[in-house]
């Protein structure tokens, strides 16, 4: 008999870089059973570059249209999807989240987060130091929009990863129980 999959939901993550989207998400795919979509991993597969090359070659732009694309292709599937720190900032890529539902923000502030991944070459936004000033100028424009995408926030900074972890697991038990 086929393994009783434990529930039927497709959770987005989202938040800044380094708040533990794509870890997060592999626990919490573990949990679930289902696959882990990255995007950005999923980006760079698709593009043949690294993200460093793809903003240094084509510039940021093009990258967020690759995302914009690459949202619009996984969104829906039967996956936990651990989306880029910047995929909220275009209302298109908004308003499909807004579809795609439950969408689980990791808030953590720009200090947490910039002892996490300072000096990180993979990430051109805060490539050359200033890292706490840069997270800083990012969290202001983007909190806003997380939180009006979020159907979950929980609070990254204050929790360890298997705090986080239950607490995204007892979130969804509720919303799979009021019919989603
Ligand atoms: C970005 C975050 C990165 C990656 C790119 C741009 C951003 O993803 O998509 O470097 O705009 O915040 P992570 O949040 O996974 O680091």
């Amino acid at each position: 008999m086929a393994k009783k999959k434990r529930y039927q939901v497709s959770p987005v993550l989202v938040g800044l870089m380094g708040s533990g989207k794509s870890s997060v998400g592999r626990r919490l795919a573990k949990r679930l059973e289902i696959p882990l979509i990255d995007l950005d991993e999923y980006i760079v597969e698709k593009a043949g570059k690294t993200i460093p090359q793809i903003f240094d070659e084509q510039g940021e732009e093009a990258f967020r249209d690759m995302e914009s694309e690459a949202l619009r292709e996984v969104l829906g599937k039967p996956a936990v999807i651990a989306t880029g720190g910047g995929a909220i900032m275009r209302e298109e890529n908004r308003a499909l989240l807004k579809e795609h539902p439950p969408v689980i923000w990791l808030k953590a502030s720009p200090e947490f987060l910039a002892s996490r991944i300072d000096g990180d070459s993979n990430r051109p936004l805060i490539a050359e130091g200033e890292t706490v000033k840069k997270l800083q100028a990012l969290a202001e424009v983007r909190y806003p929009f997380y939180e009006s995408c979020a159907d979950y926030i929980v609070p990254r900074g204050e929790m360890k990863k298997r705090k986080v972890l239950e607490s995204i697991l007892r979130f969804l038990k509720r919303w799979v129980r009021k019919d989603h």
